[in-house]
């Protein structure tokens, strides 16, 4: 699995040189540095991300002990390997990042990193910043869902 999640990591690193390449061109740089109502996203988008979550998910007061451990085991599998929870590595830190972004950020995150890195201006931000795309760790809704309880949870017992 760890190989699997590797060699898909490695594959879209190199396609990162490539998009990186693209984004070269005057056109694309022009769009990119554009304010987000003229890139075309809603006001929901730019808050939210661009992804399969268009609406506000509902987060408890509390944690759903089930889903925090569900998330930690994906967290643990397929993004501990880039990011750490304080301080940079392969992308940002992500044990604050609930402090930044909204759940529905980071879950189209999770679920559409190339969409968010190409048409999202904090996306775009980053893919400067870290110039890596973030590879698509199939991973699914349900568990996105979780990755963000485990987070949320994270965040409050450290
Ligand atoms: C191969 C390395 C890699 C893996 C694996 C990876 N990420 Fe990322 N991630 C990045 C990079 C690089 C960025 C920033 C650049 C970009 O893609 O826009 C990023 C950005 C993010 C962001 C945006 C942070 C912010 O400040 O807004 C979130 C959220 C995120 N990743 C969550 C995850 C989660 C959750 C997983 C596991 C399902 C994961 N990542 C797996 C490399 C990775």
């Amino acid at each position: 699995m760890k190989n699997i999640t590797l060699l898909t990591a490695a594959v879209f690193i190199s396609l990162t040189i490539t998009a990186c390449g693209e984004s070269d061109a005057p056109a694309d740089r022009d769009r990119s540095e554009a304010p987000a109502q003229e890139q075309g996203l809603s006001e929901f988008e730019v808050e939210h991300g661009i992804g399969p979550v268009t609406e506000r998910v509902e987060i408890g007061d509390g944690f759903d002990q089930a889903m925090v451990d569900k998330g930690r085991n994906i967290y643990e599998m397929k993004c501990e390997m880039c990011h750490n929870y304080e301080g940079r590595m392969v992308g940002p830190e992500l044990g604050n990042v609930l402090e930044r972004r909204s759940p529905e950020f980071v879950m189209n995150f999770i679920l559409n990193p190339g969409g968010m890195a190409r048409d999202h201006p904090v996306g775009q931000e980053l893919l400067r910043e870290y110039m890596t795309i973030m590879p698509f760790q199939n991973v699914k809704e349900d568990e996105a869902r979780a990755i963000v309880e485990y987070l949320r949870y994270y965040a409050e017992h450290n």
